[in-house]
């Protein structure tokens, strides 16, 4: 398998797949790769001849200096992983310096507010550094397509907006959310859950299900009233918020309109790891 570390040296590979007109996926990821990022990297296989795979944990996305030290490194087994799905895969792995230099900052970008709600309320800056990082990646590499998963719905549309805004000529593709056999949604971060949590945290996306199921007949305010008491009821978790928001705004549906899309999301803490999952309504 193909490791690059520098971008003169992927660039170098791109540009002798690309006279071969070779098609080129790109799936960003920070490691610590699970069968969600696994599923990432098959769709992008199954349309493009050469996927790329990037693990890098990005520094100017993490407002706690505390979580950045923290986060999962785990560089071997991911190569092992990804090398039991396919060789086609290649993967950049750079530094944080072959990234940004002395300049480990991120640009202020104008999301028309898609960064100021949820995900964005209490983390300043996290949007701008994703931005940042995804948009050098894309520049980087200049794939064909590239996949986010729609497990960071938010993210998702944060990043089609900073393409449409900077006119990247890269499609964006979203694919649809792993989850654990109860429901859970796929993160690194399951692990960290007690055996009992883990196993309980299926009533996460029962929520969500359930939601679904009242949208159309009851009112996004009464879903949310009911949502959040029978999380103050739950003994192992700890919602921080439940919404019901427009997908292309993220903002919320006050008034439901039929040729609009909604999804309802959720953000959680339990044993202490804060878990998000979303799901369509509509
Ligand atoms: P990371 O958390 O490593 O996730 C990489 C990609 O995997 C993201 O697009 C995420 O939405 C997707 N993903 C994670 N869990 C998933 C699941 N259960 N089902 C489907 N997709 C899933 O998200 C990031 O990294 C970073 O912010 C990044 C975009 C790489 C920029 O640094």
């Amino acid at each position: 398998m193909k490791i690059f570390d520098l971008k003169k040296e992927l660039n170098a590979f791109t540009n002798e797949q690309r006279k071969k007109d070779r098609s080129i996926g790109l799936v960003p990821t920070m490691g610590a790769l699970h069968t969600g990022h696994i599923s990432l990297v098959k769709k992008a296989l199954s349309e493009n001849d050469l996927v790329i795979v990037s693990i890098f944990v990005n520094p100017t996305q993490f407002d706690k200096k505390d979580d950045l030290d923290k986060y999962p490194r785990t560089f071997e087994k991911d190569i092992e992983l990804l090398k039991q799905v396919s060789y086609q895969i290649v993967v950049f792995a750079p530094t944080v310096d072959e990234i940004y230099g002395g300049d480990i900052t991120s640009e202020s970008y104008e999301f028309d507010g898609l960064d100021k709600v949820m995900e964005g309320e209490f983390r300043t800056g996290h949007f701008d550094g994703v931005g940042t990082i995804v948009e050098l990646l894309l520049r980087t590499v200049a794939p064909d397509k590239a996949y986010f998963g729609e497990k960071d719905f938010q993210q998702l549309q944060i990043i089609r907006k900073m393409s449409e805004i900077k006119n990247l000529p890269y499609t964006i593709v979203g694919c649809p959310i792993e989850r654990e056999p109860n429901g859970l949604a796929m993160s690194s971060r399951n692990e960290r859950l007690s055996k009992k949590t883990r196993e309980e945290a299926g009533f996460i996306y029962s929520m969500l299900q359930s939601a679904k199921t009242k949208f159309g007949t009851e009112s996004a305010i009464d879903i949310t009233d009911w949502a959040t008491s029978e999380f103050e009821q739950h003994p192992l978790f700890d919602l921080e918020y439940f919404e019901i928001a427009d997908e292309n705004t993220l903002t919320p549906a006050l008034k439901i309109q039929d040729n609009q899309k909604y999804r309802a999301f959720i953000a959680v803490y339990a044993d202490g790891v804060r878990l998000i999952d979303n799901l369509r309504l509509n």
